[in-house]
């Protein structure tokens, strides 16, 4: 990764922490944020919305990604997901079949205040279901 890759990386985790701040989670208390960029360079923010029928719930992944999805765009080439936690989390089984649908070649970086790790659909969701 060349420095100006690694400076949009940055911004684009960035990102994903201030939409974590917006996570709507007063039953797990857990602070998702994630800024999915497209190919064209537009990005899109989510954070995880908790309901009280906890099978409600939708990660910050799906959030971005249907955000953007919802003003055409399909095809991306990197999502940064932050979680307000001492914890990593990697995205959910839900979320990494959600991503395998629109871009398998996405970049997926994950992270939290200590450490960010880099995976990509072929290591998170190796042989995924295509319909
Ligand atoms: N969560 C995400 O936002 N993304 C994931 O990939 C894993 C889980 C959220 C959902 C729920 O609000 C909280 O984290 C605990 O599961």
């Amino acid at each position: 990764m060349n420095n100006e890759e690694s400076t949009e990386v940055l911004s684009l985790i960035d990102m994903a922490k201030i939409a974590s701040e917006n996570a709507y989670s007063p039953y797990s208390n857990i602070k998702v944020g994630a800024a999915v960029q497209c190919k064209n360079g537009k990005i899109f923010t989510g954070c995880n919305v908790e309901n009280g029928s906890y099978g409600g719930t939708i990660c910050a992944e799906r959030v971005a990604i249907s955000k953007a999805v919802s003003e055409n765009e399909r095809e991306f080439t990197v999502i940064a997901i932050y979680v307000q936690s001492n914890k990593l989390f990697p995205p959910c089984g839900i979320c990494r079949q959600f991503m395998a649908e629109f871009s398998k070649d996405m970049t997926i970086f994950y992270g939290n205040e200590k450490e960010i790790k880099i995976s990509n659909i072929d290591t998170l969701l190796p042989d995924s279901f295509v319909l």
